[in-house]
């Protein structure tokens, strides 16, 4: 007898569609498209010659630990590494307070599995990254939406969702994930004097915070709970915080690092034991090879500069094609930015229309857990060249004007 497979998935899986959005995007894939959908780094600034070596190297010289099951919690010259950068530029921590994970998208679907029960509130910025939602729904979370503004989360609004009893707070303080926003350092003092006043964790997730090309690094939430209290060397303050190598050297190593108090790492490492054992030892000893004597400082320059000059000319266009009507956000770093359409129009309408004449973004809809943000829509400015981004925002720019002029002869 033939299964009927529908009658047979977990219940958790009820929350895992697809969206439409997600079918809508399959479209843009075709080669012809300009596509500022998708969240893809340019591979034009992967190190490739770089890994070619490290390659060479590691299996020369360690195949038989590369290639090898190795421990759960990762690399330890690689947690090394990681906690030296951490200290420079956020807060001094241990190899222990430090897991690999094969992407931050491990770590958050970790992060669901020890600390959401069915119905657990989460505190979210509006609008998040999806994939965070996407991790958490499977294990019932509830949104708690704090409205969002171009500094970030608006943190004068936190107490009332802190006071329902959060689990913990989720935000991405750097050019934030869909928007480009950054939150204020005023507002990070806030958010972790409230988050420690309420005894609620945060998670803090910046893929992008070292991609930062305009104006001043900003203190990272990990390192402001850590001078609140006094840590010295190993990590037990309220943050867990995320990080990733898919930005700074290649999405495809899939290789990221959680920093939290041990006992949340512990945790962890059991969740990750579970999942996939460890994270596969070849990738981390390759990107540590690559990383390792100043190469990655270096190579992180590069990319500032090449996601400068790109998002200057997606700017540059918008304000020269765009109507009057629509707004933008002005990242000062990162990957995205955030465009608002005139309240009439739907995003996903205009998609429909935008790939006929073949250009794509992502509507914003869907990164809002509370369905608002129709009129809303993500460019990223990473993966396109700038003559691409040029006939891109132009095509994008002159549909736009179609549909504002349309709506004024109504
Ligand atoms: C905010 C945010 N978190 C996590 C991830 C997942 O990154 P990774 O490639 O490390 O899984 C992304 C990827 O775009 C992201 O934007």
């Amino acid at each position: 007898m033939q299964t009927s497979w529908e009658y047979r998935f977990a219940n958790r899986t009820n929350r895992m569609a697809s969206s439409v959005i997600r079918e809508l995007l399959k479209l843009t894939e075709q080669p012809d498209i300009i596509s500022f959908g998708g969240g893809l780094p340019a591979p034009e600034v992967f190190p490739v010659k770089q890994f070619q070596a490290a390659c060479n190297y590691v299996l020369e010289h360690e195949a038989s630990q590369a290639l090898q099951y190795s421990s759960t919690d990762g690399y330890l010259p690689l947690r090394k590494m990681i906690a030296e950068r951490t200290a420079r530029y956020a807060v001094e921590v241990s190899p222990d307070n430090i897991l690999i994970t094969s992407g931050s998208q491990q770590a958050l679907d970790f992060i669901g599995r020890v600390f959401i029960n069915q119905g657990d509130h989460i505190i979210v910025e509006s609008p998040t990254y999806l994939g965070a939602l996407q991790a958490w729904n499977a294990y019932g979370a509830q949104y708690l939406c704090v409205r969002s503004d171009e500094n970030g989360m608006v943190t004068d609004e936190l107490e009332r969702a802190l006071r329902i009893g959060p689990k913990f707070i989720y935000v991405l303080p750097n050019f934030q994930n869909p928007t480009g926003t950054t939150l204020s350092l005023e507002r990070r003092k806030q958010l972790v004097e409230l988050a420690d006043r309420y005894g609620v964790p945060i998670v803090e997730d910046d893929p992008y915070g070292q991609l930062r090309f305009e104006g001043d690094h900003l203190p990272s939430l990990v390192s402001l709970d850590g001078e609140l209290r006094g840590d010295d060397g190993c990590y037990t303050g309220n943050v867990i915080y995320l990080s990733t190598f898919s930005k700074l050297l290649a999405p495809g190593i899939r290789l990221a690092w959680v920093i939290a108090p041990e006992q949340v790492i512990r945790k962890l490492i059991q969740a990750k034991q579970a999942a996939d054992l460890n994270t596969a030892a070849f990738n981390q000893m390759t990107a540590y090879e690559v990383s390792k004597d100043g190469f990655l400082d270096e190579h992180v320059k590069h990319i500032r500069s090449v996601y400068h000059e790109r998002r200057d000319v997606m700017l540059e266009i918008m304000e020269e094609m765009f109507p009057s009507e629509c707004h933008w956000t002005h990242p000062q770093g990162g990957m995205f930015l955030w465009g608002i359409l005139p309240e009439y129009m739907d995003a996903a309408d205009v998609l429909k229309i935008a790939i006929e004449r073949k250009v794509a973004f992502v509507p914003g809809q869907s990164f809002h857990p509370d369905n608002s943000g129709k009129n809303t829509m993500r460019l990223n400015f990473s993966y396109s060249n700038p003559e691409t981004i040029r006939e891109g925002i132009t095509r994008l720019g002159l549909l736009l004007k179609e549909l504002v002029a349309k709506n004024g002869n109504k």
